[in-house]
């Protein structure tokens, strides 16, 4: 069976401790950092931009997973890139040239992905396959850490990954996730899960991730 990811996101660690935040889900099992980009305006809400991703960069090595709920993003996407982000994701929903974004994504030897709203449909992606290298369907309405999971995102998470195919792209999920809705997101096709408030909501960050993952691997 294919591996799966935990992406813990550090939209709910401690703001005022982030580089150890981030390290100590490092040495607990993350396999990549969910970082939450939020401007205001494609999304009522507002988080950190480059300058932050740029300072929690040297305290861990793993990949940096940016997800970037901003319109427009593309004047940004270089500052990202450069601030140490590995993997930058933009929404569908967010501008009108799709395909230029994960063109100038890939162009800096980024991965590019693409994100979708889980009231969008999945088919939107379709043109866009092979220019992305993920996939990330919502499954809660983007802007805050902590709501609950909508149940029928996974129909479309079963359609995208439908659609991906044989191609060697990353299909992650978004908001949520926990060890009781891992399970879904999994068998509908997702192998990246996100998880903010499931991680950092006390006890250990081991056992929070470790939970999630063999929820989704059972
Ligand atoms: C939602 C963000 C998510 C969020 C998930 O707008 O994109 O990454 O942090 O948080 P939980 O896991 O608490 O739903
Ligand atoms: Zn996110």
């Amino acid at each position: 069976t294919r591996p799966i990811l935990i992406a813990p996101s550090i939209l709910s660690a401690d703001f005022a401790r982030l580089g150890e935040e981030v390290r100590a889900v490092d040495e607990a099992g993350a396999d990549w950092i969910h970082i939450d980009v939020m401007d205001g305006h494609f999304v009522p809400n507002l988080t950190f931009g480059p300058p932050v991703i740029q300072a929690i960069r040297p305290h861990t090595g793993k990949v940096f997973d940016v997800h970037l709920m901003i319109a427009p993003a593309d004047p940004y996407l270089e500052a990202f890139a450069k601030a140490g982000a590995d993997v930058i994701t933009v929404h569908a929903e967010a501008g009108p040239h799709l395909h230029r974004s994960l063109q100038a994504i890939r162009a800096m030897g980024k991965k590019a992905g693409v994100a979708i709203n889980p009231g969008t449909p999945a088919a939107v992606v379709e043109p866009v396959l092979d220019m992305a290298d993920l996939v990330l369907c919502m499954t809660v309405n983007p802007g805050f850490g902590g709501q609950a999971f909508i149940g029928s995102a996974c129909e479309t998470i079963a359609r995208v990954r439908a659609m991906i195919g044989p191609r060697p792209i990353r299909l992650e999920v978004d908001g949520g996730v926990t060890p009781e809705t891992a399970p879904l997101v999994a068998r509908a096709g997702a192998d990246v899960l996100v998880a903010g408030s499931a991680v950092f909501k006390g006890g250990t960050y081991h056992a929070n991730m470790a939970a999630i993952r063999a929820a989704a691997e059972a």
